[in-house]
């Protein structure tokens, strides 16, 4: 574990939230090394909400629907974030795209998690847009947010191969158990301070041995 501060977390939600639970069980496991200050949803209903209640992490939901504009929307959430003095966002699920207003307030202190190898198969639908397009292997990828869709420098990728009786659940499935691994491992190395974004590349200070093996799908 790092000798560094707590880092101090802000996630912002939509759904489910399983990511937001690998961060809190990852925290609880000592695993990492974060103050979980604030979820933030834009759904009443986010399923995310109750394991954040039930983690005791403080909530508040900002409807998107009570803005006009995604500006005004974004300054909510940046009074919120900064009102928990939050120093790293996650978006675990989020299903905004975000604007220059919260970007400009958090410059490369906004993580985000898509369900494929970026630049591969952006936006939503990613696992469907897999299984249509045959690919062999997919995956998911955190990334700093950046104005664009799902383009951001990447930090950390996992690959799932797609199995020839794959269907969209069972594919999803197996890319969730990998982002539950990563994200929280994306959040550590921010932690440790071993992140440094340098244009479109992100340079990570102490890189562990990599694999070098080339994984094949169909296995010769
Ligand atoms: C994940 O698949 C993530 O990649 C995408 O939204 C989903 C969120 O799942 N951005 P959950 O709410 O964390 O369970």
């Amino acid at each position: 574990m790092s000798t560094a501060a707590p880092v101090k977390l802000g996630v912002l939600i939509s759904g489910e939230g399983t990511n937001l639970q690998a961060m809190i069980d990852a925290v609880a496991r000592g695993e990492l090394c974060a103050d979980l200050r604030v979820v933030i949803a834009n759904r009443a209903e986010a399923g995310g909400l109750r394991r954040a209640e039930r983690a005791r992490i403080p909530c508040e939901v900002i409807s998107h629907r009570d803005f006009t504009t995604r500006e005004d929307f974004d300054r909510a959430l940046v009074r919120a974030l900064q009102s928990h003095e939050v120093e790293l966002v996650a978006c675990a699920g989020f299903m905004r795209l975000l604007s220059p207003v919260m970007l400009r307030a958090f410059p490369n202190r906004i993580l985000n998690i898509h369900p494929a190898l970026c630049p591969a198969f952006p936006g939503v639908d990613a696992v469907r847009q897999a299984l249509a397009y045959g690919a062999r292997f997919t995956g998911c990828t955190v990334f700093f947010v950046t104005e664009g869709v799902d383009d951001g420098p990447v930090i950390i990728q996992a690959v799932v191969p797609i199995l020839p009786e794959d269907d969209e659940a069972s594919l999803a499935a197996r890319i969730h158990a990998e982002e539950h691994r990563i994200y929280p491992y994306a959040i550590r190395l921010y932690q440790e301070g071993r992140l440094e974004v340098r244009g479109r590349k992100v340079l990570i200070r102490d890189y562990p041995p990599a694999a070098s093996v080339a994984l094949i799908n169909p296995r010769p």
